[in-house]
C-alpha cells in the first residue's frame, strides 16, 4: 500500500481531457508517461524517476502519467504500444522520447530541466516542438485539402502507399485546362493527395528532367517546362487499388502526341496536347521517379517518402561531426565504425587543417567562453576529419552519443559516451563536434561542405560505351548536371584545356586522344562537388584506382593511364576556368562561405595533373 501511495505521489495520474490541462498547467517541466488503457504506465522507467526525483529534488520537476484513450488532446497517441515519454514545460510540448532508453531518459530530464530554468529564471526562450509522428499523421489524415490550400507545404505519403507525381504542364495552364483536366482526374477515381502551383526556372526544369539531358529536343523540353506555372498534383488510388504510377500512365497515354492520338484518343495527352514536347501532361515513370519527384516539389526533409515505417514517419536530418586532430590521428577507424553502427549514413567526408582565422570563424560563438584558446589550439593542431551524418533526427542522436560537453563531467556521469571514451592524452579539449540544431546543423554544413561546381569529362574512349552508366552513378550520387553537351573537341580547346601539362611528355597524345572522337562534357553541382566528383572518379591511374579505389569509375572502366575515361577539375579554381573555357560561362556558383572553406589550403595541397587529391578526402569512392 505505502509503495503505491508513494507512486501515486510520484506520477500525477491523468486519464482526461480536464485532468490533462490540470497537468499542464503545473509550472516547470513534466514528463508525462503517456500510455493505453489495457497495458498500463510504463512501469520499468520508474525506479529510475523516483532515483533522479530524490537526486534532483527539484520543484519545477514533475512526473505525470496520461492514459491516450481518455484524453483527446492526445487521441493520436491511441493504439500506439511503444513507451513514449512526452516533456512539457509551461504547458508546451519541449521534448519527445519513444522507447524505455533509461540513460536517454534520464539524460533528456536533465537537459530539458535545465532549459526550463533557464525560460523560468533567466527570461531564455523555450524550445517549442512539434511531434512529427503526429504531424504527419495529421496531414495525411486530411488528404490533399491542407496543401491545396496552402500550396506547396509538408507533404507525407506513408511509405505503403503507392503514389504519382502528376503535372499538369505549362502548356495547359497557359490554355486555362488546369481545372478541367483536374475535374478528370477526379472522375476517373484519383485521389488527390497534395496539389501546388510551381513555376520552374530554368535550371529546375534542367534538373527535374536530368535524365534526359543526353535525348533529342532536351533543350526544347526545358524551355517549354519553365515558360509559365505549372500545377502539381501527388495522386494515389483510393486503398491503394491499383498502382498510382501505372493507372496514371495509361490516363495520360504516350508521351508523342501524334501516336496519342492515333492509339489513345481517349487518353489526356490525345485530348490535350498539342505537338510534342507540349503534351500537357507529366506523370512519373516508376515509384522511385515518383519518390524523387515528389522530393523535387516538395523538399521538406520530413516528407522524405520512402524512408518511413508505415505510419512511423520520422524525420530524416543532417547534422555536422567533427573529429578534432588528435583523435582523428589515434581512433578514426574506431569512432567511424561507432557512427556506422548507430544507423547513420555518412553521406559527406573531408580532411581539412583549419588555419586559426578559420577555427576563429567556426567558433565565432564560443569566443568569450574561458576554454576558447584551448579550442583553438585542439582545432588548429592537424586535420580536422568533418563528417555529415544522416539518419532521423540526426542531431539529437549524435549529441546523445556525444555526452557532456565537458570532459570531467563526461567520463564521471557518462562514462560510455564517446566522448569520455575517445578523449585525448595532453587535450583539456573533448575531441567530438556535433551541432546543437538542425538550423546550426545546415550553417555548419555549409562551412565544411559549400556548394560547388566542378567541371566532369566523359572521355573519348567512354563516351560510347560507358556514358549512360556514368550520367546514371552521377545522379545517384546526389549531383546536379547543370549544363551537359556532347561534343568533338577542337585540337585548340584540347590544347587550352590542357595547357598546364604542356611540359609533360604525354601531352601530345593526350590531345591527340581528347580530340579523337566525341566528349561529354558537364558542369556538376554538388555540396563540395570538386573533391567528391574525383573521389567518385579515383585515381589518374587505374592501375592505382584497382588496388586503392575498386570501386571509382576509372577503376571500372579506364584503359590505362592516357584512356582513364572521366576527367574533373583538380581545384576549385581550375573549375572555374575550365568551366570558362569549355562553356564560356563563369560557375554559378558564388561561395559566400570562401574565406573560411579552406579551400585554399587544400589548393596548395593539390598536386595538378595526378588524381592523387584523395588524400584530402578520405572518403572512399564507394
Ligand atoms: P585528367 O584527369 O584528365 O588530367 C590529365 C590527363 O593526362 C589525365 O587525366 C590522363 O588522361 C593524362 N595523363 C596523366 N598522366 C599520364 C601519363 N603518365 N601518361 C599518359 N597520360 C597521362
Amino acid at each position: 500500500m505505502t509503495a503505491k501511495r508513494k507512486e501515486t505521489i510520484l506520477q500525477v495520474s491523468a486519464t482526461n481531457q480536464e485532468q490533462w490541462e490540470e497537468v499542464l498547467a503545473t509550472k516547470g517541466l513534466t514528463v508525462v508517461d503517456v500510455y493505453q488503457h489495457w497495458c498500463g504506465p510504463c512501469r520499468a522507467v520508474i525506479s529510475l524517476l523516483r532515483k533522479i526525483n530524490n537526486e534532483l529534488g527539484d520543484d519545477l520537476l514533475h512526473f505525470a502519467t496520461a492514459e491516450a484513450d481518455g484524453i483527446d488532446a492526445l487521441r493520436k497517441y491511441r493504439g500506439k504500444c511503444e513507451p513514449t515519454f512526452l516533456f512539457y514545460g509551461g504547458g508546451q510540448l519541449v521534448g519527445v522520447l519513444r522507447g524505455a532508453d533509461a540513460p536517454l531518459l534520464q539524460r533528456m530530464i536533465v537537459d530539458q530541466l535545465a532549459k526550463e530554468k533557464l525560460v523560468l529564471e533567466h527570461g531564455g526562450q523555450r524550445k517549442v516542438v512539434v511531434d512529427n509522428e503526429l504531424a504527419l499523421d495529421e496531414i495525411v489524415e486530411q488528404g490533399g485539402h491542407q496543401l491545396s490550400e496552402g500550396g506547396d507545404g509538408i507533404i507525407a505519403v506513408p511509405a505503403s502507399k503507392s503514389y504519382t507525381v502528376a503535372v499538369i504542364k505549362p502548356d495547359a495552364v497557359a490554355r486555362g485546362e488546369a481545372d478541367e483536366i483536374i475535374t478528370k482526374i477526379q472522375d476517373a477515381g484519383f485521389e488527390i493527395l497534395a496539389r501546388g502551383e510551381r513555376t520552374l526556372t530554368e535550371a529546375q526544369a534542367r534538373e527535374f528532367y536530368q535524365r534526359k539531358a543526353t535525348e533529342d529536343g532536351f533543350e526544347d523540353l526545358v524551355q517549354s517546362m519553365s515558360s509559365g506555372p505549372s500545377h502539381i498534383l501527388v495522386l494515389s488510388k483510393p486503398d491503394n487499388s491499383s498502382d498510382a504510377v501505372e493507372a496514371w500512365l495509361r490516363f495520360i497515354g504516350p508521351a508523342d502526341v501524334d501516336e496519342a492520338r492515333r492509339r489513345k484518343p481517349e487518353s489526356l495527352r490525345a485530348q490535350y496536347g498539342t505537338r510534342t514536347p507540349f503534351n500537357a501532361v507529366h506523370g512519373s515513370e516508376d515509384a522511385n521517379q515518383a519518390g524523387r519527384e515528389l522530393a523535387f516539389f516538395f523538399p521538406d526533409p520530413r516528407s522524405v517518402p520512402g524512408t518511413a515505417r508505415d505510419a512511423e514517419e520520422e524525420r530524416v536530418e543532417r547534422t555536422l561531426a567533427l573529429i578534432r586532430p588528435l583523435a582523428a590521428r589515434e581512433d578514426r577507424e574506431e569512432i567511424l565504425t561507432h557512427i556506422k553502427k548507430s544507423g547513420f549514413q555518412l553521406s559527406l567526408q573531408r580532411e581539412v587543417t583549419l588555419t586559426e582565422e578559420q577555427a576563429r570563424e567556426f567558433y565565432k560563438h564560443r569566443v568569450e567562453d574561458d576554454d576558447f584558446p584551448a579550442l583553438l589550439q585542439s582545432m588548429t593542431r592537424g586535420p580536422v576529419l568533418a563528417l555529415v551524418l544522416t539518419r532521423e533526427d540526426a542531431v539529437r542522436h549524435w549529441k546523445n552519443m556525444l555526452g557532456p560537453s565537458d570532459l570531467r563531467r563526461a567520463k564521471e556521469e557518462d562514462p560510455e559516451c564517446l566522448r569520455a571514451r575517445f578523449s585525448a592524452e595532453g587535450d583539456p579539449v573533448n575531441q567530438l563536434h556535433g551541432s546543437q540544431s538542425p538550423e546550426e546543423a545546415s550553417g555548419e554544413i555549409s562551412f565544411f561542405f559549400p556548394v560547388q561546381q566542378t567541371l566532369a569529362v566523359i572521355k573519348p574512349d567512354a563516351v560510347d560505351q560507358h556514358k549512360d552508366k556514368i550520367l546514371q552513378e552521377i545522379r545517384d550520387r546526389g549531383f546536379s548536371i547543370r549544363r551537359l553537351e556532347e561534343k568533338l573537341l577542337s585540337r585548340e580547346t584540347a590544347e587550352g584545356f590542357y595547357k598546364e601539362h604542356r611540359k609533360q611528355p604525354f601531352f601530345s597524345q593526350l590531345v591527340e586522344f581528347m580530340c579523337s572522337g566525341p566528349s561529354v562534357v558537364m558542369i556538376l553541382e554538388k555540396e563540395n562537388a570538386v573533391e567528391e566528383w574525383r573521389a567518385t572518379m579515383g585515381p589518374t591511374d587505374p592501375d592505382r584506382a584497382k588496388a586503392e579505389f575498386p570501386d571509382s569509375l576509372r577503376a571500372r572502366l579506364a584503359l590505362d593511364v592516357l584512356r582513364n575515361s572521366v576527367h574533373g577539375s583538380s581545384s576549385r579554381k581550375r573549375a572555374q576556368e575550365e568551366i570558362q573555357s569549355i562553356f564560356g560561362e563563369p560557375t554559378g556558383i558564388t561561395e559566400t562561405s570562401d574565406e573560411h572553406s579552406n579551400e585554399a589550403t587544400l589548393d596548395e595541397q593539390k598536386q595538378q595533373y595526378e588524381g592523387d587529391t584523395h588524400e584530402s578526402n578520405p572518403h572512399s569512392p564507394a
